[in-house]
């Protein structure tokens, strides 16, 4: 039997667009798919001139926010205004009045979304946010669904688009930071404010969410230790490839016995590890479980018409039935599980890439390879190039792995000596391929 679902749309911008026009374009198929009849009955905004270069109709634009939610025919908001304030309000108000809410706020969910889910459970109602978490790629369905049967292990993911880019860019194009950030921007894969894609913070704010569903815990967006690609030389990329490793921003979240390790940082993975491949503005997400072993996700994380797909997925779902089931039945949502036990980040155990400006004099070799021996790390690999141009030469070491502890104090005390320059140094993660389990 035909039944009739009313949506509104709220924000026409990029994805508030681009989710209008595929749910039109789209009806008399989904209807034939699912018998469901999606009823876009408003597009709300104040100016609605992209819409119209979008070709949308102006029936739909609304500028009365108030009447689409006291609609009774409207069962289903869509928030694509972005931000945590407005976004926040019109959510709070559309799930007061009994509506579904469908979202690509990650930084809304990220900071409030224990709040909102809550919200959402006392007025009988859901929240998709599929296309909150890299894009297009069904993420969040495989966790709370697909892959329900497993303990999940480990979760590695390169789900902000724009650091992607910018570092393929460089790499492959040699692109400076400057240009690559600028071709994101008009490609439409930077946020609003461009600084939380390349400080890490958007990808955090997409490990809070897709962590907390993974592993069942609710993650504090500030227990998650962040860097960005912000700071990184093009220098120490380019030598991290001549030795056979790729530069990425991965957001992870490991299991140990300890508790959890999470971080969003850039780290060199091995150029044989699935996602060292993943390059330009795609997103990829890679989970262990204990039975399946590894799986990954890939396809494109930002854009308009990949962000729609997540969208009008997650209206359909609600349509169905099949994520209000989900939502209001599992424990894993934030609202529903404990707070995150943390793993000690300076117990956790890595292969680290260092790289330090020294004075080209005899003995200072001799100085930081004695500093990591005091550590007990053993080193892998060890690259000095000559230098005509300062009388600061570039050492490049690759250690055996180590705990982050004597890492780090042993990053200190080399950079405390008086033959290295203390501004320069740099230190990186490497990443081989998460053990399965199976
Ligand atoms: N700015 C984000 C990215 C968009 O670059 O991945 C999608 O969340």
């Amino acid at each position: 039997m035909k039944s009739s679902f009313g949506i509104a749309v709220v924000g026409c911008g990029t994805v508030g667009n681009a989710t209008a026009v595929l749910l039109l374009s789209e009806k008399d198929n989904y209807l034939k798919k699912t018998g469901k009849e999606l009823k876009i009955t408003a597009l709300v905004d104040v100016n609605f001139d992209r819409a119209r270069e979008e070709g949308l109709p102006e029936t739909i634009f609304n500028e009365d926010l108030a009447s689409v939610l006291s609609d009774e025919k409207v069962h289903l908001i869509v928030e694509t205004v972005g931000g945590l304030t407005i976004a926040r309000t019109i959510i709070e108000k559309a799930l007061k009045a009994g509506k579904h809410v469908v979202t690509a706020n990650k930084a809304l969910l990220a900071h409030y979304g224990t709040e909102l889910f809550a919200l959402a459970r006392k007025n009988g109602v859901s929240i998709g946010f599929e296309a909150s978490c890299a894009g297009g790629i069904p993420i969040v369905r495989a966790l709370v669904d697909g892959l329900l049967a497993n303990n999940i292990e480990a979760i590695y993911g390169i789900v902000n688009g724009t650091s992607n880019f910018i570092l393929t860019e460089m790499v492959e194009k040699g692109k400076t930071y400057a240009e690559a950030l600028k071709m994101a921007q008009a490609e439409g894969l930077a946020e609003a404010d461009p600084t939380l894609d390349v400080n890490g913070m958007d990808a955090a704010h997409k490990l809070t969410l897709l962590g907390s569903l993974a592993f069942g815990e609710n993650i504090p967006l500030e227990d998650i230790p962040t860097e960005g690609i912000d700071g990184l030389d093009l220098f120490d990329v380019s030598m991290g490839n001549s030795l056979g490793y790729v530069l990425k921003l991965i957001a992870l979240g490991r299991k140990t016995d300890k508790g959890l390790e999470l971080a969003v940082k850039p780290v060199f993975l091995p150029d044989n590890h699935p996602l060292a491949r993943v390059s330009g503005p795609f997103n990829a997400v890679s989970v262990y479980g204990s039975a399946v072993g590894h799986t990954m996700y890939y396809g494109r994380g930002a854009g308009g018409s990949p962000t729609a797909s997540a969208v009008v997925s997650d209206i359909l779902s609600i349509a169905l039935g099949t994520w209000p089931a989900l939502f209001s039945t599992l424990n894993i949502w934030p609202d529903r599980s404990e707070k995150a036990q943390l793993a000690d980040s300076g117990e956790s155990v890595h292969r680290h890439y260092l790289r330090f400006m020294i004075q080209d004099e005899s003995g200072v070799v001799a100085e930081i390879t004695a500093a990591l021996a005091a550590k007990g790390i053993s080193l892998n690999a060890f690259v000095q190039k000559e230098s005509h141009k300062s009388n600061l030469v570039p050492v490049v070491i690759t250690t055996h792995e180590a705990r982050e502890k004597d890492i780090s104090e042993a990053f200190e005390a080399i950079t405390a000596l008086p033959s290295v320059d203390n501004k320069t140094a740099v230190r990186l993660r490497i990443i081989d391929e998460h053990i399965e389990s199976l």
